[in-house]
């Protein structure tokens, strides 16, 4: 199964993505996570764009396009991926585009989830992340079971830096700028499942595993 998961900050495409990569056995590829990782551990590549991140702009082209064309070539991606976060413009879809064609594989499917602005703010401004394991929680919606600890590995959690007021509006910007003409793209391609993505996680969850469900790999 190869899909791609498409949608503004916080509508929960990485909360579901764990959930789909353990339900179909297939790699989360996460550029935010990817990225993350790479500030965290100061290398070449995080350090070019923690200033970007922060700001709650994209990190360019060629350095995601980069990360991603290494982990699709990796062996554990050989029962099926689910890209969260990438592509997030045309020039990115395109060159996903390739590297799958030139492997001969193609993309089963794009979900475009759909959460209405404010309860996307509301999302964005409540999560807590794990810094070292990635998970993520809701002081609300999904919150840890000992308040402020990671629930998978201990961890103190953090509000991600792009998490302020300021960055969610230049994300949610930058999203209907470069990001959402992907719809059209994808739709093109006939590649495109609309999800409405407003529900509880777990409704989410089930309506998601449904479309996916042709795509599984026994
Ligand atoms: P990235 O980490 O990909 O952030 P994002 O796309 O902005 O997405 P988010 O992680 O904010 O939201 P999400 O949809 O995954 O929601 P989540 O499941 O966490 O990217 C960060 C930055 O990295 C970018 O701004 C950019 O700088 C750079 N970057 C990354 N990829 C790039 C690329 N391809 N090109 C260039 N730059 C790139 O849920 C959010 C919250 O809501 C959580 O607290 C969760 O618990 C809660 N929640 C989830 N589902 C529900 C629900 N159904 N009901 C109630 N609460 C829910």
């Amino acid at each position: 199964m190869r899909v791609v998961f498409l949608g503004a900050p916080g509508v929960g495409k990485g909360t579901q993505a764990d959930r789909i990569a353990a339900q179909f056995q297939v790699v989360k590829i996460s550029t935010g996570d990817l990225l993350r990782e790479g500030v965290r551990n100061k290398t070449p590549l995080g350090l070019e764009a923690k200033s970007y991140m922060d700001q709650g702009k994209l990190v360019p082209d060629a350095v995601v396009i980069g990360l991603v064309r290494d982990k699709l070539s990796g062996p554990s991606c050989a029962k099926g991926f689910v890209l969260d976060g990438f592509p997030r413009t045309v020039p990115q879809a395109e060159e996903l585009g390739a590297v799958l064609a030139s492997k001969k594989l193609v993309l089963d499917r794009v979900v475009n989830f759909q959460v209405p602005r404010e309860d996307v703010i509301k999302r964005l401004s409540g999560r807590r992340s794990c810094p070292k394991c990635q998970a993520t929680f809701h002081v609300d919606f999904a919150p840890p079971k000992k308040i402020g600890i990671c629930d998978r590995c201990g961890e103190s959690l953090v509000q991600r830096s792009d998490d302020e007021r300021d960055a969610i509006e230049t994300r949610l910007k930058v999203y209907e700028e470069q990001t959402a003409p992907l719809v059209r793209f994808y739709e093109m391609r006939q590649l495109l499942s609309h999800l409405d993505g407003a529900g509880a996680v777990d409704a989410v969850f089930q309506k998601l595993s449904q479309v996916l469900a042709p795509y599984r790999v026994t």
